[in-house]
C-alpha cells in the first residue's frame, strides 16, 4: 500500500539560525512516527546546514524549486545536481511559482524530467484557482496539469513521483477543502489521469497529497479518506502543530 507522506513547505521563512532552531524543536517529535515519510523543505540557504542536522534521523530534506538545466548562464537559479547534493526531494510547480514566477505545465514537465534524472523524488503541485473552482473547471484544470506536466515520463519512474493537490483557494486562507471534496478530486480526477498515462497499477502506487490550510485540528479529516495519502503543509509546518499532523498521518 501507499506509505503516508507528510512534507512541510516552509516557503520564504526562516534564516539559517531560525531554521536550525525550528528543526531542534520538531526533531524528536517527528522521529517517533516512522511509518510516515516525513520531509522538511526549507529555503535553499538552509539546505546545507539542515542536511547535516537531519542526517540519520529518518527525516528527509527537500528544496522548494530548481531549474531544469544542468548548469550555465541562468543567474539566480539552482541546478538539479546542486539540490541533489543536500536533498532527496524537490517541490515542483507550486501554485505560488506558477502565479508569481510564470511557471507553466511545460516548465514543470522539464523540471520533473530533470529531477528524476538526478534521483530526486519530485513533489509536483497541481490545483485550480478560486475562479476556476467557481466556474466548475476543477476537473479540466487538474487533468490538464497532470497530462501536460507528466508527459513523456517513463512508467518505471512514475511511481516515484508524489503529487500534491493544492486548490489555490485553500492555500494560506484558513479555508481548507473538505476531506470528502479533496478525496473526490484525488480519486475521480487525478488518479484516473495518472492511470491514463502510466496504467492503473502504477497510478495506484502514486501518493497524492492534499495541501491547503492543513492543521493539527483538521488533518485527520483528510487522512481518513481512501485516496488522500498525506499532506503538503505550509503555515502549520513552521510550528509544533506539524508534529500533530504527522501523528495523525501515522494513525
Ligand atoms: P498552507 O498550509 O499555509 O495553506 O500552505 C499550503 C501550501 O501551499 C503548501 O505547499
Amino acid at each position: 500500500m501507499r506509505r503516508p507522506f507528510v512534507a512541510g513547505n516552509w516557503k520564504m521563512n526562516k534564516t539559517v539560525d531560525q531554521a536550525s532552531v525550528l528543526v531542534q524543536e520538531l526533531l524528536s517529535g517527528l522521529q517517533q512516527f516512522t511509518s510516515v515519510e516525513r520531509v522538511l523543505c526549507p529555503p535553499f540557504t538552509s539546505l546545507m546546514l539542515l542536511s547535516a542536522q537531519l542526517k540519520d534521523t529518518g527525516i528527509g530534506l527537500g528544496a522548494q524549486n530548481m531549474h531544469w538545466e544542468g548548469s550555465g548562464a541562468f543567474t539566480g537559479e539552482i541546478a538539479p545536481a546542486m539540490v541533489r547534493e543536500f536533498c532527496n526531494y524537490v517541490i515542483l510547480g507550486h501554485s505560488e511559482r506558477r502565479t508569481y514566477f510564470g511557471e507553466t505545465d511545460e516548465t514543470v514537465n522539464k523540471k520533473l524530467k530533470a529531477a528524476l534524472a538526478v534521483g530526486l523524488t519530485p513533489i509536483v503541485c497541481i490545483g485550480e484557482t478560486l475562479t476556476q473552482y467557481e466556474a466548475g473547471e476543477t476537473q479540466q484544470v487538474v487533468v490538464r496539469q497532470v497530462l501536460q506536466g507528466f508527459k513523456e515520463i517513463e512508467s518505471a519512474a512514475a511511481s516515484q513521483i508524489v503529487v500534491a493537490y493544492e486548490p489555490v483557494w485553500a492555500i494560506g486562507t484558513g479555508k481548507a477543502a473538505t476531506g470528502e471534496g479533496a478525496n473526490m478530486v484525488h480519486k475521480e480526477y487525478i488518479r484516473p489521469a495518472l492511470a491514463q498515462l502510466f496504467g492503473s497499477a502504477i497510478a495506484q502506487n502514486i501518493r497524492i497529497l492534499y495541501g491547503g490550510s492543513v492543521t493539527g485540528a483538521n488533518a485527520s479529516e483528510f487522512f481518513g479518506q481512501s485516496d488522500i495519502d498525506g499532506a503538503l503543509v505550509g503555515g502549520a509546518s513552521l510550528k509544533p502543530d506539524f508534529i500533530t499532523i504527522v501523528e495523525s498521518a501515522a494513525r
